[in-house]
């Protein structure tokens, strides 16, 4: 009988997840809180739910007799874990699911264990705040401990900037509990690796273009990936085993792990490393189109029980590859969006996706991941060609704003 399973989020990343899952036969319950979300409806059964209401979800993996329980691209390991294991279903455990989440467990229980990692301070009040800053020393990172995708994470340059960043924070953070880390600079990396009993595989190793970070300062913006990595073979190695190394004390022995690093004075050091898939279409879009991999399909295999194939997780080609967005620039109200239709013909685009915002909409310049408006994948002769026609295909796109009157 064909196997069932439970995905959590439907939106456009997780629909990859879902045609991956219905490719291999699997019969998919797809949930989502936005009962617009493209994927409810790609699935066998769609079910508008909020995939962070526990409760909820394992009474519907009873209702439907699942075999297995998975999520792309969200950061809740947490729920994923506690549906499986009350479902008795193949997953991590819920206390690795933690540690590898929530940023303060983390990075503590990394530096216990010798994983370099930049000096921080934890803030439980906006009292403790500055003798603490004062302490860690300017300038400093400040960042929720219960976040994605670069909400609420900032430069705080000196005691003057503090109140405001320490805001800005704790607005994204449920727990109102905030980091505060010594700021690291140097290229950095994304990884992407497969667990699955004694296997661990990084499949996925890429720049993260961080040319903005000055633009956009004091927020951290990244546009996009280059594949490969330009850094030296010897400090690539080192990476890797660094993150290897990682995975295997946060004790991530299920599933998908992704990876944030950075070179600081040369020394690789640990940024983030979460037990789930990455989003902004690395693992799942910049990756596959570069190597050839398909981390979905194994990572849903184990999900259901079923022996993964990790041999797709080998890669069959090493294409020039690159990936950038359209990050707004400026906050205003749209009065017209253009020359979208054009962009998946131009030479060289292997993928694109845009969510854009709709004429009337009110639109921030970005402080974070979350407020990017398209991204585009292309390939060329060159690390250079794929850049340039990634450049070229974003440049299409004009979000024409009118100043906001309020
Ligand atoms: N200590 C740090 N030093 C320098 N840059 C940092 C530091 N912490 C975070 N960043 C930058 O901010 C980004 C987002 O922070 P991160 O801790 O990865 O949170 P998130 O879960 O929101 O991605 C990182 O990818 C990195 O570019
Ligand atoms: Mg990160």
């Amino acid at each position: 009988m064909e196997k069932r399973i439970l995905i959590l989020g439907a939106g456009l990343e997780q629909t990859l997840a879902i045609n991956e899952a219905k490719s291999l036969g699997l019969y998919v319950i797809a949930c989502d809180q936005n009962p617009n979300a493209c994927g409810l409806k790609e699935a066998d059964v769609g079910i508008v739910c909020d995939i962070n209401d526990t409760g909820h979800l394992v009474e519907i993996g009873r209702r439907y007799n699942v075999d297995g329980v998975f999520c792309h691209a969200v950061e809740i390991p947490q729920v994923v874990s506690d549906i499986a294991a009350q479902l008795k279903l193949p997953g991590l455990s819920r206390e690795v699911a933690v540690r590898a989440t929530d940023k303060l467990k983390r990075i503590r229980w990394l530096r216990e264990n010798g994983i370099p990692v930049a000096n921080f301070m934890p803030v439980y009040s906006a009292d403790e705040i500055e003798e603490k800053a004062n302490k860690l020393g300017f300038p400093l990172v400040i960042k929720p401990v219960d976040n994605a995708g670069a909400r609420g994470v900032r430069v705080v340059n000196g005691k003057d900037e503090l109140k405001e960043a320490y805001g800005e924070a704790i607005q994204f953070s449920k727990s109102k509990v905030i980091l505060i880390e010594e700021l690291l600079s140097g290229p950095q990396i994304s990884t992407e690796s497969v667990i699955y009993q004694d296997q661990l595989i990084t499949f996925a190793f890429a720049d993260r273009n961080y040319e903005l970070l000055e633009d956009f300062s004091p927020y951290f913006i990244e546009d996009g990936i280059n594949y490969p990595s330009s850094l030296p073979e010897e400090t690539q190695k080192a990476v890797l085993a660094l993150v290897d190394r990682t995975i295997r004390i946060l004790e991530i022995d299920f599933g998908a792990a992704k990876g944030d690093v950075i070179i600081h004075n040369g020394v690789p050091k640990i940024i983030e490393m979460a037990a789930r898939t990455s989003g902004g279409w690395f693992g799942a879009g910049s990756i596959p189109i570069a190597t050839g991999v398909n981390m979905l399909k194994p990572l849903l295999q184990m999900a259901v029980g079923d022996k993964p194939d990790l041999e797709v997780l080998r890669p069959t080609k090493k294409l020039f590859c690159a990936q950038r967005y359209l990050i707004p620039r400026e906050s205003g109200e749209v009065i017209s969006v253009s020359g979208v239709e054009e962009v998946a013909s131009m030479p060289g685009v292997e993928m694109f996706t845009s969510f854009l915002p709709q004429v009337g909409d009110r639109i921030v310049r970005s402080t974070n991941h979350a407020q990017r408006y398209a991204q585009v994948i292309c390939t060329g002769a060159t690390i250079e060609e794929a850049i340039g026609r990634c450049k070229n295909a974003i440049a299409q796109i004009k979000i024409q704003l009118k100043p906001l009157t309020e």
